[in-house]
């Protein structure tokens, strides 16, 4: 007993100690973290920033990366006021990663939980509450918001944040608040109209009620040119907030060099053995071009004198583990230098500190969609002028920096003043299909900061019409087209998912439309090809890749499962379990969990919709008869030269297509439906599945029909 008692006291005791200990810490945390906020350049303007925000219904704000912006503007306006009533201030972003872990930053602020006072909102996940009063959430996600809240009114502020990035959804974003900003001010005018016309009456009570409050605008950005911006705002004012940056020296070469990678490992070299101390970023265009260079510096390491070989080679891209994305941010030992070898993803999105050295060659990687051919090309392209400069800035973060550009001064007037909107260079059917949804019906004469071609108009309302989701007449009355709509996916899954329903196999298409729908589920290092193969042999389907996808979303099941036991439960060490197992199978552990959590949202969407969920078993035949009534629009038939070709409703827009070598389809069937068509290399159909052509007429009759009649 008196034991017991001791043992319990001195329990008590640790636990306090350890509590003291845990406080006084999280009290230097927060100390170190109000010191880091005060001195933020933004800090020294709040009061004038705040007062602009109270004058102007529309305001552009400018500053460099790391002046504040994002969290701390949000802050100063909820300190403010502006979020009487119960009101929000939103912040858009437009990447997922970034809206999570600015949120995660602000509410350690605050010092609040996240999801309390400060929260975020992503597409397929919400951490927020009725407490929230800052969220945070993909640009994306708001435009959502619209269709069920379409004057957004729980918003008194939306700041439409790094629109210098100019996303499709940033830019369709922009239409829509200008039109809920004119209607919101238009509502409030009304009703005060009303107001006065019946004072005593009822309904001047009940207009009360529903009366709005006008829209706060706020639109952020890291460029410079914040014209395009006001202008577009109706002569908007721009305020620039002045970021902390030290000089950065500036170098070219005489001649643009032959092979940039050549020239990259000489500047890196050069650098290394002449520079003082300090970390060198290089900006190349993916994760080829990166791992080709690292073996080329490791290479080159090998051959210089001991005391020479103090360089560390770190590699970010986006498909990157985020594990080993982290790595970045971890100091170089003492003595050591390190080199950083990224994508464009170090421009803005990730700042990484130290970096007093950038190597430039002036190149990018970027996504362009031809309408016609249904291709999406990853194309090299010349860097634009905000690019070379956010670029260069990168090296005078932390102290004067020098930054080594690979092409002659003179090509810098060259390049396009800003990267080509994503708007001009993407399929447009999700856009469309949301913009009717939200009752804008000339989607055409939608006030776009800048249309896209005529084109990809005419191509997507076509795709549309064919899958159903619109009339002939362009609207959106059928049952179908609203079904689609209110999923939050490109049109084809959700076509996929409605029609799964009938062909009973609504729990595969689910697995393998959540699975379409992250980035990248394996990582597949270049050198370990064949490796990666061979222990997943166990998932393939020779059938095709979205069955291999749905096998191994089930074998991480079991994995989940079989740890959780019966309460169901899942602690941290399930999932370090869970990793373990995805490391075997070279899968991205984060993405795969990312396709979990789609899943289970997805299934509550569908189950909403009052859908049939049901599994086809071993009939497997059923799930690739659902394929192909619903990518029917994505078809590849075999040539007598082994070549697959695309269909097309016009032969010249048919190409030649490989199907991707990572594909776990058997043999070289007659026809197959693919999930996506892109030009690398060669022009690949990614994630295939065999089908029969001749189900194409009977189960895609609208597409063809006609062609099976001649
Ligand atoms: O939006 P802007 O680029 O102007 O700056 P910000 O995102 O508000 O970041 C201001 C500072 O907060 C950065 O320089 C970082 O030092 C810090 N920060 C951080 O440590 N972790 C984050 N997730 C975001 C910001
Ligand atoms: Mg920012």
């Amino acid at each position: 007993m008196a034991q017991g008692r001791q043992f319990n006291n001195s329990t008590k005791t640790l636990k306090r100690n350890f509590s003291e200990h845990t406080q006084s810490s999280s009290y230097a945390k927060r100390q170190k973290l109000l010191k880091h906020k005060a001195s933020l350049p933004i800090a020294s303007v709040e009061k004038r920033l705040v007062e602009e925000v109270q004058k102007h219904d529309t305001l552009i704000i400018v500053g460099e990366t790391g002046s504040g912006k994002t969290t701390q503007l949000p802050q100063f306006l909820y300190n403010a006021g502006f979020c009487g009533n119960g009101k929000l201030v939103g912040i858009t972003q437009p990447r997922r990663v970034g809206t999570v872990s600015v949120a995660k930053r602000v509410a350690e602020e605050c010092g609040v939980a996240l999801g309390e006072k400060v929260g975020y909102s992503i597409r397929f996940e919400d951490v927020t509450s009725t407490s929230t009063r800052i969220k945070y959430m993909t640009d994306g996600l708001l435009l959502r918001e619209a269709l069920l809240d379409p004057y957004l009114s729980r918003y008194a502020v939306i700041i439409v944040d790094e629109v210098h990035e100019r996303t499709v959804h940033t830019d369709v974003l922009l239409g829509l608040l200008k039109n809920v900003q004119n209607a919101r001010s238009k509502s409030v005018n009304n009703d005060q109209q009303l107001e006065k016309e019946s004072a005593d009456q009822c309904l001047g009570f009940l207009k009360r009620c529903q009366r709005r409050s006008p829209l706060k605008l706020i639109i952020m950005s890291a460029s410079l040119d914040a014209r395009i911006f006001s202008q577009y705002f109706g002569g908007a004012k721009a305020v620039h907030i002045q970021g902390r940056q030290f000089p950065v020296d500036m170098f070219y070469t005489y001649h643009p060099p032959q092979y940039y990678l050549d020239a990259s490992l000489t500047a890196i070299l050069q650098i290394h053995l002449e520079e003082d101390p300090g970390d060198i970023l290089i900006f190349l265009t993916g994760q080829e071009e990166i791992e080709s260079l690292e073996k080329l510096v490791k290479d080159s390491l090998k051959q210089l004198p001991e005391n020479n070989k103090k360089l560390i080679v770190v590699p970010i891209f986006s498909s990157l583990p985020s594990e080993r994305q982290m790595r970045v941010f971890v100091p170089a030992p003492p003595g050591f230098r390190k080199v950083i070898l990224a994508t464009n993803i170090a421009e803005t999105s990730v700042t990484i500190p130290g970096i007093k050295y950038v190597v430039d060659p002036g190149f990018v990687k970027a996504r362009f969609y031809d309408p016609n051919k249904r291709l999406e090309s990853l194309i090299v392209i010349p860097i634009s002028k905000a690019q070379a400069l956010q670029r260069s800035g990168r090296a005078g973060r932390d102290g004067p920096g020098k930054c080594f550009c690979l092409y002659p001064e003179n090509e810098f007037e060259k390049l396009e003043e800003s990267p080509k909107p994503e708007i001009k260079r993407c399929n447009l059917s999700n856009i469309i299909l949301q913009l009717k949804a939200l009752g804008v019906d000339d989607v055409v004469g939608f006030g776009f900061i800048e249309k896209p071609s005529r084109q990809s108009f005419v191509k997507s309302l076509e795709e549309l019409i064919l899958l159903g989701a619109l009339t002939d007449e362009f609207k959106l009355s059928n049952p179908v087209g609203r079904q689609m709509a209110c999923l939050p996916l490109d049109p084809i899954y959700s076509k996929a998912l409605i029609l799964s329903s009938e062909f009973n196999c609504l729990e595969e298409m689910l697995i393998a439309v959540s699975m379409l729908s992250v980035k990248s589920i394996f990582f597949t290092p270049s050198e370990k090809l064949e490796e990666v193969r061979t222990v997943n042999k166990c998932f393939e389907s020779p059938e095709g890749d979205h069955l291999t996808l749905v096998n191994v979303y089930r074998a991480s099941n079991e994995i989940l499962e079989k740890w959780s036991g019966d309460s169901g439960l899942r602690t941290e060490n399930h999932y370090k379990i869970f990793r373990k197992w995805c490391k075997k199978h070279f899968i991205d552990s984060r993405s795969l969990r990312h396709a979990h959590d789609i899943h289970s949202q997805l299934r509550r969407n569908v189950e909403q919709m009052g859908l049939r969920i049901a599994s086809c078993g071993d009939d497997l035949l059923q799930f690739r008869r659902c394929l192909a009534a619903s990518f029917f629009c994505n078809v590849a038939l075999k040539q007598p030269d082994g070549i697959y070709r695309t269909l097309a409703n016009d032969p010249m827009n048919e190409l030649a297509v490989h199907i991707h070598p990572s594909s776990s389809i058997q043999g070289k069937p007659e026809c197959v439906v693919f999930d996506e068509l892109v030009e690398t290399s060669k022009k690949y159909i990614r994630h295939t599945t065999m089908i029969d052509y001749l189900w194409l007429a009977e189960l895609a009759p609208q597409r063809y029909a006609l062609e099976n009649q001649v």
